[in-house]
């Protein structure tokens, strides 16, 4: 692939600060190269050959604006990433939440905050699905920055590379065996609602049981951090659990989350 065409470090500074301010991502120089790689691939989809021309484009067209987003993502995920946690929902968090509930109404409400290309909703899914009393039901709100992400997840077809980590008797129950791979069952994917969804605004959600954003907040800085982290207090039940990625912390954050240590896994909850 050709060479970037001339990018300076005020280019770099434009690109990062329209970055930070439109989604909370945050490039810094160290990883200069893993944005360079990404432009220079927009470029050549829009037949461009300027990045000064591209940021103009990105600038006025909002469309432009969500693919250029999306390909500076970073979408590495997988089923059962991080089993600790699904064993912290299982023997700790859900039978805790359906004590507290009790004589409430019974679904719990879950969120995916930055659910890639489903296989964290979709796990969530199979765990409650095996795990819920009747009459409890649950459901799932999973969203991305990322539309090419979504459409995946939407798809629900895994090739078969890919759905390592789902336990033998899960696989047979939830998924079916196709060509080149594995499709998810049509009544488990309708327990999920995949939604577009920029983490830098309100989601509007309120009252969510249970909201998973792992592996998301590593990539902005400590005040971007922070915001997201404070609107999902607001888009919490009182008494509810938060699950980020086993790398990431709360430490030193301005936040109203406890921490919580349970037998499987370390987390935070909104006790009031
Ligand atoms: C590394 S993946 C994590 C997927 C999954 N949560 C997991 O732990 O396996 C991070 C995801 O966060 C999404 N993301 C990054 N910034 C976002 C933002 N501002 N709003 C919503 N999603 C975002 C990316 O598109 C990507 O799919």
């Amino acid at each position: 692939m050709a060479d970037l065409p001339f990018f300076s470090d005020a280019d770099f500074e434009q690109y990062r600060t329209l970055i930070y301010h439109e989604s909370g991502i945050s490039f810094t120089p160290t990883n200069r190269s893993i944005l360079e790689s990404r432009l220079k691939e927009r470029l050549r989809e829009n037949g461009m050959d300027s990045v000064k021309t591209y940021f103009a484009a990105i600038s006025k067209d909002k469309e432009e604006l969500k693919a250029f987003l999306d390909s500076i993502t970073t979408n590495l995920t997988r089923f059962f990433r991080n089993q600790a946690h699904f064993d912290a929902l299982e023997h700790s968090i859900v039978p805790e939440l359906l004590k507290i509930r009790s004589g409430f109404p019974t679904t719990l409400k879950i969120w995916s905050a930055g659910c890639s290309t489903g296989e964290e909703p979709y796990t969530i899914a199979m765990l409650m699905q095996e795990i819920l009393p009747p009459p409890w039901k649950f459901e799932i709100i999973a969203s991305d920055i990322s539309l090419k992400c979504l459409m995946t997840a939407k798809e629900g077809f895994y090739a078969d590379s890919r759905i390592t980590g789902i336990p033998d008797n899960y696989l047979k129950k939830y998924l079916d065996k196709v060509e080149g791979g594995y499709k998810i069952h049509a009544d488990l994917m309708s327990k999920i609602r995949f939604d577009y969804h920029n983490l830098k605004n309100d989601s509007g959600l309120r009252n969510l049981d249970i909201v998973f954003c792992r592996n998301v907040i590593i990539y902005f800085d400590e005040a971007a951090q922070a915001a997201v982290i404070n609107r999902f207090w607001d888009s919490m039940a009182s008494k509810s659990f938060l699950f980020i990625g086993h790398s990431e912390s709360l430490f030193g954050m301005d936040t109203k989350f406890e921490f919580v240590k349970t037998e499987w896994a370390t987390l935070y909850r909104k006790f009031i």
